[in-house]
């Protein structure tokens, strides 16, 4: 069983699903119409539109990626009929909820069953803090989350972990507090946020490790082109990457320097990756990728690194069982409560195809180049990621694997099963 022969052609990626998820619900808040194009049609982002549908909001589908958001300002939403299902998406839950808290009505969401065990303590405490009332299943820390908005105040926040999402659920619960609200983090994380907030007109302050948001009557309507999503780029970007006598072309990816931490890692690891045409969309730097491939070698990644490239680091697992030498990476505790347990469930399953790795509580090492076990079959946990990182890894080494329950791609990347045939031939 040899490597894949080739990687080579154009491969396009949907759209950012986090500025997917941010721009219909900053859309809902603003005062007019606003025009998302190039919204990425996956199961997550879908969850929050039908949490906007919910509230009361006149959103229309004009093609799966453009949609047309009527909103009618800050304080137009309507007290849900039924409780709103976030599916599997921690995204709708964590930073709608900060909406939810500033509303005069009760809401209760909840979600699917990988959902349910993720932590909410992290947005009921400052929330609560806030003035809002939420309360949920282990002491307010599981959902389903039942919040009764009301009356906010301002607060400073220190965040124990970085996270955009409770970063994103405070500053929207922050526009609709009686003062300013500002949040720290301990390293930063994605400020998508912030940026479409300032398009918006929102009084938003960046100073070193802290956002202040200020209270706001109205956000402005957006008109807004969603980039290529990095997080789903980052699938091919390592394929090629890995595999020598590829080039592969990746046309407009979302490029944040929030977000391109593995491109360092990779390139650190003697990879070819480089940005052409970098320019300017909506407020996010946006480039063509190109990619060319050869024999990488080992990489530390430290744990200040981590905020940058925590959705790619099964990704990047991939990539280090390609390479080279022994790859390490610390300071990714946070990678045991994503939508599943990223450290175990990658651990386990590239140990039972072969690679040498281990874990520790806080990260993982790697150490390659594996000689994949043929005919494996392999979890996903319902991961999205860890499944399309699998689908990588037998493409990358050329040696069929078995993944299970390859549905969950569909919560971010619809269609990268076919997208993968396609360029690894
Ligand atoms: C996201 C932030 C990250 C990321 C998640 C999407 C976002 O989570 O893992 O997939 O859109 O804000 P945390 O903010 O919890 O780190």
């Amino acid at each position: 069983m040899g490597r894949t022969t080739k990687v080579s052609g154009t491969v396009t990626v949907p759209g950012d699903k986090s500025i997917s998820h941010r721009a219909v619900m900053l859309a809902s808040m603003a005062e007019g119409q606003s025009r998302i194009r190039g919204f990425l049609p996956a199961e997550d982002t879908l969850r929050t539109v039908g949490m906007m549908i919910a509230l009361g909001v006149d959103l229309q589908e004009r093609s799966p990626t453009e949609i047309l958001v009527r909103g009618g300002g800050m304080r137009a939403f309507v007290e849900p009929q039924d409780v709103i299902d976030a599916g599997n998406s921690g995204t709708s839950i964590r930073i709608g909820a900060g909406i939810l808290a500033a509303q005069p009505f009760l809401s209760i969401v909840t979600g699917d069953p990988y959902l349910r065990r993720r932590p909410m303590g992290r947005i009921v405490n400052p929330l609560t803090r806030m003035g809002a009332v939420i309360t949920g299943r282990r002491e307010n820390t599981l959902p389903p989350l039942c919040i009764r908005g009301g009356d906010l105040r301002g607060i400073r926040y220190e965040m124990p972990v970085a996270s955009a999402q409770v970063k994103s659920s405070i500053l929207l619960a922050g526009l609709y507090a009686d003062s300013p609200v500002t949040v720290a983090e301990p390293l930063p994380s994605r400020d998508h946020t912030e940026r479409m907030l300032l398009s918006m007109g929102a009084r938003v302050v960046r100073e070193g490790n802290e956002v202040t948001v200020h209270p706001a009557e109205r956000l402005r309507p957006l008109s807004l082109t969603v980039p290529g999503d990095i997080s789903s780029a980052s699938f091919f970007l390592v394929l090629a990457a890995c595999v020598p006598g590829s080039t592969l072309h990746i046309p407009s990816v979302g490029v944040n320097p929030g977000r391109t931490g593995l491109v360092s890692v990779l390139r650190r690891m003697g990879a070819d990756v480089r940005f052409a045409s970098p320019r300017e969309e909506g407020g996010e730097p946006v480039a063509d990728i190109v990619v060319h491939g050869r024999g990488l070698g080992a990489a530390e990644v430290p744990p200040e690194e981590v905020p940058s490239l925590i959705d790619e680091i099964p990704a990047l697992c991939v990539a280090a069982s390609m390479a080279e030498g022994r790859t390490e990476i610390r300071g990714a505790t946070e990678l045991r409560v994503k939508e599943s347990d990223r450290i175990g469930a990658m651990v386990r399953e590239l140990s039972a195809l072969g690679v040498s790795c281990g874990e520790y509580p806080d990260g993982l090492w790697v150490h390659g180049p594996a000689r994949i076990t043929p005919g494996t079959e392999v979890e996903s946990y319902g991961d999205h990621r860890i499944a399309m990182s699998l689908m990588v890894l037998s493409a990358a080494a050329g040696v069929p694997v078995k993944v299970s329950d390859t549905a969950c791609i569909a919560t971010s990347f619809p269609g990268f099963p076919e997208a993968l045939r396609e360029v690894a031939r």
